[in-house]
């Protein structure tokens, strides 16, 4: 197995290291071969996703990425790489499970987000000598239908797994966005048609948020478009624990690559507090994906939830490397 780590920028080197240590302990003849992007290659190549990335990337079974930090304001020449990878390698699903870390609570949901149009293509401007800026929002049958058959699956698939029936929520804001949203959603609710064992439900994006931060557990599988799926999933990952915890798969036919869901946190970046537990769950999403057993890992990220030692974001005061120095302690002993 071939894997292309790309680390990037702020606490992306920190979080990949250690889910980099991780997979290396559980498949050691995996070939790793790290690259670069974000704003550091950008300072250093002009460019923030080099064709070396890209290539590489493509030549890989799978690829994990850490996080790139993106500039709030236009850069000339900088476009967000982990945008433009996941277009230019076709990633059109975007999957990002929530389950709860406590007992309390028994969330398990997943975010299937639409990964490839939306208002994140780019196309913006600047009209009436930069009084107007306007960003266009592209919504086609053909991204919606098979994100939709990425969420049906996916539902049907954990019904069967988990012995109970699956339900689809479709997100959208389509009583605004007539035309465009319009068309996502009488695309999915088409898609929903050939999954009649899998009930499906609609909600207004605004009234998703609001459910999603009161009564998680009542979702199972959501689908939505980019921008709100990106939303949503910061708000659904409060019930798994955070942002420390979430991880994400970005799914094309045939192809993968995995992030956690936090961005490069300059906050906290270079003090060795980062959590590397959402990039150590990547690994198991890629293992699962691969079809290789993964089952010691998420039981050795389980105990380390459990019993510790936690990073601040937890409460705790354990720096990245003791994190990940009990899950390999965990994975040697199991
Ligand atoms: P962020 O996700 O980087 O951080 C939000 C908050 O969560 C911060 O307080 C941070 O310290 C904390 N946090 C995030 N990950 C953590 C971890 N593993 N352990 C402990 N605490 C953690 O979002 P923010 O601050 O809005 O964005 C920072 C930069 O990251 C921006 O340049 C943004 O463009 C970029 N970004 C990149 C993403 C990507 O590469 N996929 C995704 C989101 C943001
Ligand atoms: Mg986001």
């Amino acid at each position: 197995m071939r894997v292309c780590i790309i680390p990037g920028d702020g606490i992306g080197p920190e979080v990949i290291g250690a889910a980099a240590q991780v997979l290396r302990a559980l498949v050691p003849e995996a070939a790793i071969e790290e690259a670069e992007a974000g704003w550091g290659a950008f300072e250093r190549h002009g460019v923030a996703l080099p064709a070396a990335t890209l290539a590489a990337a493509r030549a890989a079974d799978a690829i994990l990425f850490g996080a790139v930090a993106s500039p709030s304001h236009a850069v000339p020449g900088y476009r967000s790489p982990i945008v433009q990878l996941r277009r230019d390698l076709d990633l059109y699903a975007n999957i990002r499970p929530v389950s709860s870390a406590d007992a309390q609570r028994s969330v398990d949901l997943v975010i299937v987000r639409e990964n490839t149009e939306d208002l994140y293509t780019g196309r913006e401007r600047l009209e009436d000598d930069g009084a107007m800026a306007i960003a266009e929002r592209v919504i086609t049958r053909r991204a919606s239908a098979r994100i939709a058959h990425t969420a049906f699956d996916l539902a049907r698939r954990r019904a069967a797994a988990l012995g109970r029936p699956g339900r689809v929520t479709v997100v959208h804001k389509a009583n605004v966005l007539r035309v465009s949203d319009g068309l996502f959603r009488e695309t999915v609710l088409a898609v929903a048609r050939d999954y009649p064992e899998v009930a499906v439900e609609e909600m207004l994006v605004d009234v998703a948020a609001m459910r999603l931060a009161q009564t998680p557990e009542r979702f199972d599988v959501l689908v939505t478009t980019n921008m709100f799926g990106d939303i949503l999933s910061d708000v659904a990952c409060i019930n798994g624990g955070g942002l420390g915890l979430a991880a994400s798969a970005n799914l094309g036919d045939g192809r993968a690559l995995f992030e956690p869901v936090h961005g490069a946190a300059p906050d906290i970046a270079g003090q060795g507090t980062a959590n590397p537990l959402a990039a150590i769950t990547c690994v198991a999403m890629l293992l699962e994906w691969r079809g290789l057993p993964a089952a010691r890992l998420r039981a050795a990220i389980a105990d380390v939830l459990r019993d510790g030692p936690h990073t601040p974001d937890l409460g705790g005061a354990a720096r990245t490397t003791d994190v990940t120095e009990a899950v390999l302690a965990r994975l040697r002993y199991r």
